[in-house]
């Protein structure tokens, strides 16, 4: 049996996961980065990174059973994310290549969102609705790669969460908090519903409803935002299973695990006889097995990566990597 080794260190969670060669994950461990009072500072979730890589590795090594040795191929999150988070994990996948010499793979994390989404629930040829603090996109395979049909134009679903409920006072990460008041909420406040075409933009929804803090019953306002939000996602998921007449939707990325938008998409797909697909909170959320499952899926598609290629890409879009190891 073969194993591989994957490191996330994309945003605010320095996650390691070991899966064997069927893409089980026999391990995985990871170290959160929170602020009681701000959102990520890139240098300082950086630093805790920095400060929790050599554990979190040797824990899950140790979970898993296995050697580094047995480790077939060492993957790591070679983008999208913040660059000063980025570079930790890269450093210590191109250390622990170098050291063992094994094989290196920088990864894209969105399409290990998808990858491990898929595997989870067994999706075939979902619509992807990839939601996270930093991406929001709604994503299809054609041709030979996934297409990103829609997307954010300004800040993630998540960070829009994250950054309303810091101005409320919740803390980051706000999500969960949020998510419960939704289901407190009764009234729903008119918010600006911004999408155009394919895509969506929330700042101004975020802007406006900062405006109505104070003026307006909380739980109300974190449920009418989120359930502005969460339509938006919706609507132009909704478009796009209509446009490909695909019959799947496949949820994934840390603000799948929401109950509310859950709830919305369930209504939205069983009303078009269509099957909802949420991959399980544990995977959807940023984590190292995720990693580790798309650095193997390319690895065994044949790709290799030296040192040289392995530099991060705070841009790296998902569209831009040839999809080899599936089949239209
Ligand atoms: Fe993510």
């Amino acid at each position: 049996m073969k194993y591989g080794l994957g490191i996330e260190s994309t945003a605010h969670t320095f996650g390691a996961g070991i899966v064997d060669e069927k893409l089980n994950v026999l391990a995985h461990a990871k170290a959160q980065f929170t602020s009681a009072t701000e959102g990520i500072k890139p240098s300082d979730a950086a630093r805790h990174h920095f400060e929790h890589a050599f554990e979190v590795i040797q824990k899950t090594l140790a979970q898993s059973g296995r050697k580094m040795k047995e480790m077939e191929v060492i993957a790591f999150a070679q983008g999208p994310g913040l660059g000063p988070c980025l570079k930790v994990g890269a450093t210590a996948a191109r250390a622990l290549s170098i050291q063992f010499k094994k094989p290196l793979m920088g990864v894209n994390h969105g399409l290990a969102h998808i990858s491990s989404g898929m595997k989870s629930t067994k999706a075939r040829d979902p619509v992807i609705v990839y939601v996270s603090g930093g991406n929001t996109q709604i994503i299809a395979f054609k041709e030979g790669r996934y297409r990103i049909l829609g997307e954010t134009l300004d800040i993630g679903v998540g960070n829009l969460l994250d950054s309303f409920g810091r101005s409320m006072g919740m803390g980051f990460p706000a999500g969960p908090r949020i998510d419960a008041a939704y289901f407190e909420g009764k009234n729903l406040i008119e918010l600006p519903y911004s999408v155009k075409g394919m895509d969506l933009a929330f700042s101004g929804l975020l802007t406006a409803a900062r405006t109505k803090i104070g003026k307006e019953n909380e739980k109300d306002l974190c449920f009418s935002l989120m359930h502005t939000a969460f339509a938006m996602i919706t609507e132009v998921t909704e478009r796009a299973l209509a446009h490909t007449g695909k019959k799947e939707v496949l949820l994934t990325g840390g603000v799948a695990c929401s109950q509310a938008l859950q709830e919305m998409m369930q209504k939205m797909t069983h009303a078009r006889n269509a099957r909802l697909h949420v991959t399980p909170a544990w995977l959807a959320q940023d984590n190292g097995a995720m990693i580790a499952l798309q650095g193997m899926l390319e690895f065994k598609s044949g790709k290799t990566m030296s040192v040289k290629e392995s530099g991060i890409n705070q841009h790296f879009r998902l569209d831009e990597v040839e999809v080899k190891w599936k089949n239209d």
